[in-house]
This record gives structure tokens, sequence and C-alpha cells, in this order.
């Protein structure tokens, strides 16, 4: 770009913003005018959500009186513009309402969950995936989504990890930035743009032996470097709304935090969308032990300025009463009002209240197709012996196991508008394209957590007539979501044992697994000669998986969180500290001489009985090409601050397959005021490489990326060496230094 052009779209950008601000301001002179119009009651009906009561007179009548002021879970699009109706033309104000909704990992067409998207490292994956479930929503009238997720979760029993972007804050700042992008648009106002809303904030992933609801102990340093970076990413990327999460945090529950909701969210990131409670959140702070009832949580939350009570009825109940004795007061009340109706305006709600009744603009070819590429993106290639896959001059296949066809449960969790009749199963495609190859197909098992093993016979008959086998392994939808918490993360039912059977017949086993979470499947790993880990694939989760067993598509997906040998390593994820005894001389149970003496085998710290690595680590996953990475190259050997610094690799495409690599860039920071992890994701590119080919990617490091919340209670970067490896995953690559000064 020349300096002309560059001050032309200086000047422009100028222009832009200032007419954005001036629309601003008009829009809170609007909001000013109308606060000031509002009797108390309305401003509380403000901050009400209700669920979908359809047509009925009881909510007809509270939209009449102004005191609801947003419907979650209707879907109908007539009933939704009739009760919009009532609100515009029959309430004194003339408010619209806004229709909110579950919309996770797409509306009608459904995508990976998120769990997967967050493993295709794609970013566009995850923007596509949200920009078609808000085509697909808004059709309907639904204009606020719950999503996205970006609880960071080191924990696979917790259920609610499947519609996590997993355990690292980067990552998972990056597909929430993504998520964001997708669901709101260009513009908020554009009719098929819808609010997104990021949750849970916070701390909810962190929550006690992964048993949803669950306390959770966070310091404040855990908070700041781990928890809140994608929070804070996805306000200053604009999403329109935030959520509270159900845990307490060290003792207090989200919905009553004002040192998350007042002090960092509204105070240290400026935040001016909304706040919403989860569903029956503000309620729970009496079940918690910190409201002695539904009115002195209604205090808690309103004076840690949650806008709006979904589904508690604290506010509408209590609010009132609490201003008039003095304990909440009406000003505060009145911003929290403000940010409500700040949102119906930046939707565009008072001048385009209705949704268009059109024709079903569901599963468009574009949708379907974008859908189809998530899910081969998101399967990840964790081992393929003897070059097993791709499938080539096989006559016969046994497929088996009860996720070959299972249309809904390859949709995953939260897929309350998907429809398992537009799933395209594996079992489907494979029949469908199968030409003149021969498909035997033995159920074997019913559902996932099957035990019968009564076709265990014909299945193992099935295999040996077969030249390779393809087992369809996981878990049930209804295995992972909310309240869907596993103490035990190993294949169900009967399924490990049957893949023990059908290696009896000596052919080639392909496993995948289509779960919402990672299992331990150490096992299943050793017995399997390929190991192809879809997570839950959505609706073309079968045409997917059929290109990427075939070759007409390659693995590229890479683990967004550690996978774990046997559940009690957990939590175990990638950017852990050190110790001052890290794993050393690893002596597992079964070495140790019988009477040998108390430290004989070393003190370090690691596990008996699993060592000190996880089955697959953070990043990992292979592909039917192989990559050489050269040492990172640095610009100079230090950096100063406020500087810069550029990170170069080459990366060889070494095998014969064009394929894509997910680069990944790591640090560590050798010598610091509190111990750091061993490393730390700071940056990532997904790059096509030809068969042979070998490009450079260039990564820049800025001491933004070193800073850490440091015992000062202050976010810095501390001077000294730091490490840095560019690394197919977050175990492999070679680290070079440099001095930040
Ligand atoms: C969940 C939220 C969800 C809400 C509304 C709650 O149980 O925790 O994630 O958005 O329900 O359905």
């Amino acid at each position: 770009m020349n300096i002309k052009n560059l001050c032309i779209a200086g000047a422009t950008l100028f222009l832009l913003s200032c007419s954005s601000s001036k629309k601003e301001n008009s829009q809170e002179e609007k909001i000013d005018k109308l606060i000031a119009q509002m009797t108390l009651d309305e401003k509380i009906g403000q901050m009400n959500q209700l669920t979908g009561l359809g047509l009925s007179d009881d909510m007809k009548n509270s939209i009449r009186e102004g005191s609801v002021g947003s419907i979650l879970n209707e879907l109908d699009v007539k009933t939704i513009n009739e009760l919009q109706r009532i609100a515009v033309e029959e309430s004194r104000l003339h408010i619209p309402l806004i229709f909110a909704r579950d919309v996770i990992h797409g509306f009608r067409t459904i995508f990976p969950i998120p769990l997967g998207q967050a493993a295709s490292w794609n970013p566009q994956v995850a923007e596509d995936g949200a920009r078609i479930a808000a085509v697909e929503a808004s059709a309907v009238g639904i204009r606020w989504v719950f999503a996205p997720m970006i609880d960071i979760s080191r924990d696979p029993r917790w259920g609610r990890i499947a519609e996590s972007c997993g355990e690292d804050p980067y990552l998972t700042s990056v597909m929430g930035v993504a998520m964001v992008k997708g669901f709101q648009g260009d513009s908020l106002s554009n009719p098929s743009s819808v609010a997104a809303c990021a949750k849970h904030y916070a701390g909810y992933g962190f929550t006690e032996s992964g048993k949803d609801y669950n306390t959770t102990w966070i310091p404040e340093e855990l908070l700041r470097d781990v928890v809140l970076p994608p929070f804070e990413a996805a306000a200053k990327a604009g999403c329109a709304t935030f959520m509270c999460s159900f845990n307490d945090i060290n003792g207090v529950p989200s919905s009553g935090n004002r040192h998350l909701n007042v002090d960092i969210l509204r105070n240290e990131w400026d935040y001016d969308g909304v706040l919403v409670s989860d569903w029956g959140s503000i309620e729970q702070m009496v079940q918690h032990g910190i409201a002695a009832d539904l009115k002195d949580a209604a205090l808690l939350a309103a004076n840690a300025e949650v806008d709006v009570d979904m589904m508690g009825f604290a506010y509408v109940r209590h609010l009132k009463e609490l201003i008039a004795e003095g304990k909440v007061s009406e000003k505060i009340v009145d911003e929290m009002v403000r940010n409500v109706l700040r949102l119906k305006f930046r939707l565009g709600l008072f001048d385009n209240p209705y949704a268009k009744e059109q024709e079903s603009p569901f599963y468009t070819d574009d949708a379907l197709l974008k859908a189809k590429n998530a899910a081969i993106e998101s399967a990840v290639l964790l081992k393929n012996e003897k070059n097993v896959l791709p499938l080539k001059n096989v006559k016969t296949i046994a497929v088996v196991g009860a996720l070959a066809d299972a249309p809904a449960d390859q949709l995953g969790t939260w897929i309350f508008d998907g429809e398992p009749s537009h799933s395209i199963t594996p079992l489907a495609v494979l029949k469908k394209d199968a030409g003149d190859v021969k498909i035997n197909y033995v159920q074997t098992l019913k559902y996932s957590r099957d035990k019968n093993k009564g076709d265990f016979a014909k299945a193992l008959a099935a295999a040996k007539s077969s030249d390779v086998v393809l087992y369809f392994a996981g878990e049930e939808a209804i295995l992972s979501g909310e309240a869907k918490c596993r103490a035990d993360i190993s294949l169900p039912g009967a399924q490990s044992d049957l893949l023990t059977e059908l290696k009896k017949a000596g052919k080639p086993v392909v496993l995948v697994v289509m779960a919402g979470r990672p299992l331990t499947i150490s096992k299943e790993v050793a017995e399997a000669d390929a190991v192809l880990y879809a997570f839950h694939g959505g609706t073309m989760a079968g045409e997917a998986l059929a290109d990427l067993l075939f070759g007409k598509a390659v693995p590229s997906g890479k683990l967004p969180v550690t996978f774990p040998r046997m559940v009690g390593q957990i939590p175990t994820y990638y950017a852990h500290k050190n110790t001052g005894r890290p794993a050393e001389n690893v002596q597992l149970i079964d070495d140790i001489p019988v009477g040998a003496g108390q430290f004989s085998i070393g003190a370090t710290s690691y596990h008996l009985d699993a060592g000190d690595s996880p089955l697959f680590p953070f990043g990992y996953g292979l592909s039917y090409t192989t990559f050489a990475y050269s040492e990172p190259r640095l610009s100079a050997t230090t950096l100063q601050k406020g500087g810069t610094l550029t990170v170069e690799c080459d990366i060889t495409n070494t095998g014969k397959v064009d394929a894509a690599e997910v680069a990944q860039l790591y640090i560590r920071d050798r010598v610091a005021s509190l111990a750091r992890p061993v490393r730390e994701l700071k940056g990532f590119d997904k790059i096509q490489l030809k068969a042979g080919e070998t490009k450079t990617v260039k990564f820049t490091l800025t001491d933004d990326q070193l800073a850490f919340w440091n015992a000062d209670n202050a976010k810095r970067a501390e001077a000294g060496e730091f490490q840095v490896w560019v690394s197919a995953d977050s175990q492999s690559g070679t680290a070079v230094s440099f001095e930040y000064k």
C-alpha cells in the first residue's frame, strides 16, 4: 500500500469511526430518553428473561405489561413474530423483545462439537460454523445465541469439555473470537446476525473432580493467566453478551461476584454489553449457601451488576423492594437496563423487530460443504501403523460398532434443533460409495453402553471374511454435555472387549472414535492398527470420515486437549509447572524390585503406574505424510521492552501426499518471580504443503505474549531468558533462547 492509499484508508477509517461513534451517541441519547420514561417495573422487566410458553395468555400479558425483556427457547417464527408484535405494538413503551437460544455448534446444520472444531486449529472452521448457525437461527427470529463456550478445561471427566475449545487459553481465545465474528457478522444490526454470548464467566471448567456445577478454587494467577484470557479476547472482539457461570469461585458464585463482574469485566475491560445469569444461577445462590433467600440472592446479583436474570425470578419478585429499602441503587439498575436496551439497539430491533418468514434456509449446499470440511479438519489421526490408512486395495470391509450408523449420536451434545434425519452416517456413505467393494456390516453393539456380547461371533466372522475392519466406537451423545460427567472415561459398555474380539481375525483394525471428550484408550490404541479420533462430527460426519478413510482428504487435526492414559492422571495438561523434582528415571510399578528400599527408585514427580507422560500430548496429530521442522531462527538474541522478535521455522512435507500441518509456537520463561509453565502456546499457523514442498512460518513475539500475572498482582513480562519452540505438538521440537530486556 502506498502513502496516498494509506492516507485514504486512514481518512475512511476516521470517518467510519466518527459516524459509528455518532451513531452510538444518538443511540445512547435514545436510551436515556427511554429510561427516563420507564417505570421501575418496566426497568425490572427488561432484566427478566423467561423461557418460551408459546402464545399463552400469561406470556402475552407479561409482554404487554413490559415485565419480560427477553425470551429463550421459543422457536416457531410465527409465534416469535406475534410475541414481538405484542411487545412493539401493545406494550406502553414499544420496546422489542430479544429471542435467545442455545445454538452451540449449529442450529439445523450441525458442525462438529466445539472441542472437535478446536482440533481443526483453523479459526475459519469456527467462524464458518458460527456464521451458518447465525443465518439458520436468525431465520426463525433468534437473535441471541448462548455461545461460544470458552471455558478452559483440563478435566475430561467434565461433560462440558465437549462444548469447550479444550485446555489452552490461546487456542481457545483464537477459536472463541472466530466464533464471535461468525455469529455477529459484519454488523449486529444485520438481520442475519445474532448476538454472541461468551460463557461461562468464569472458571466453570475448573470444577472439582470434573463434576458439573461443583466448586472451584482459582487463585488470581490462574484466573488471570488461564481462565480469563479467552473472555478478555471475546470482550475486545465485541462479543455482545457474557453469561455468568454456575460455580462458586473461592466461595463466591459468579452471579454474585463483584470482582469478576464489576472490577474486571466493567472496569478493567470497559465492557458495555449485557451480562446474563445462567439458568436460575441467581436463585441458586441460596443453595450455594451465600444467600438466605431469593431476595438476598437478588441483592447479591444486582450489586454484582448481573444485568439479566435468566429464569431465576429474583429480580421480578424482589428488586423493587430492595430499591425501596435503599439496598440497591436505582442508578445502578438504570445502567443495567441501559446495557439491555443498548443490545436491542445494536441488534437493530427497534427498527426491524420481525423475522422474515421465509422458505427454509436450512441445509444449503454451502452449509453442508462447510460442515463437511469442518468434520474433516476436526478429526485427529492418533495412530497409523504400517500406513493402514488411507485404505487401498480393499475388496471387502467389515463395518462394526454402535457409532457406525448412529445419526443422533454423531451430532453430539447441545443440538436441540439438529435433526438426525439429516445426518449422513459413515455406514450410509460407505454403502453408497462402495462400488465394487463389499461392505459387511454387523452393528454388534446397539449403543455405546451396550454390554450384550451376543453378536460378537458374527462380528468376528465378518472381520475374518474382510480385508480390513472399520470399528466405530465411542460415546453416545448423551454421555457428554451439561451434567454428563463421568468418573471413568474409558470406552463404555463392551466396546473395548469387542475390539479385542475383532483383533482375533488377524486383519487390520481401524478404530474410529466418536466421543464428546478424550477417553482413556491406552489399551485400545495398543490393539488397533490405526486410530482416528473424530469427536462428534455433526451432520456431515459420515462423508467427512469416508473421505479421510479413503484418502480423498488427509487428516490435519491436532489435539486441543491432553489425552490421559488413565483417570488418575487428571488434571494432566501440557502447560504444567516443572516442579522442584521433574520426572526422571521413571521406574514403573512392575519394574520395582521386591523389597526395594524407600529411595532406591529415585524421588521425582510421576505416578508409579502411569509414569509422567500422557497418552497423547496437546497439539498432537498425525497425517498421511510426514513433516520435518528446522530449528527455529530468531531475528535477534534479545527482545527489548516494547519491541518485537520474529521467529521463523522451515517446514518440509517429507512424504508423498499434499497435506496441511499446524505449526505451533511455544515459549518458556526460564526464571521468573513465580514458577512458570514448561511451555505455553503463543501462536500457530495451519499451512498447506505439497509433497516435497518447504514453507517458512513466521511468528512475531512481543512482550505482551511474555507477560503473566505476577506475585504483585500485575501483568508484566519479566527480564531474563526465554526458550522458544516451533513444533508439531507440545512435546517435540528444538528450543532456542533469547533474552528479554
Ligand atoms: C447452561 C447454559 C445455557 C443455559 C440456557 C444452562 O443450564 O449452563 O450454558 O446457555 O442453560 O439453556
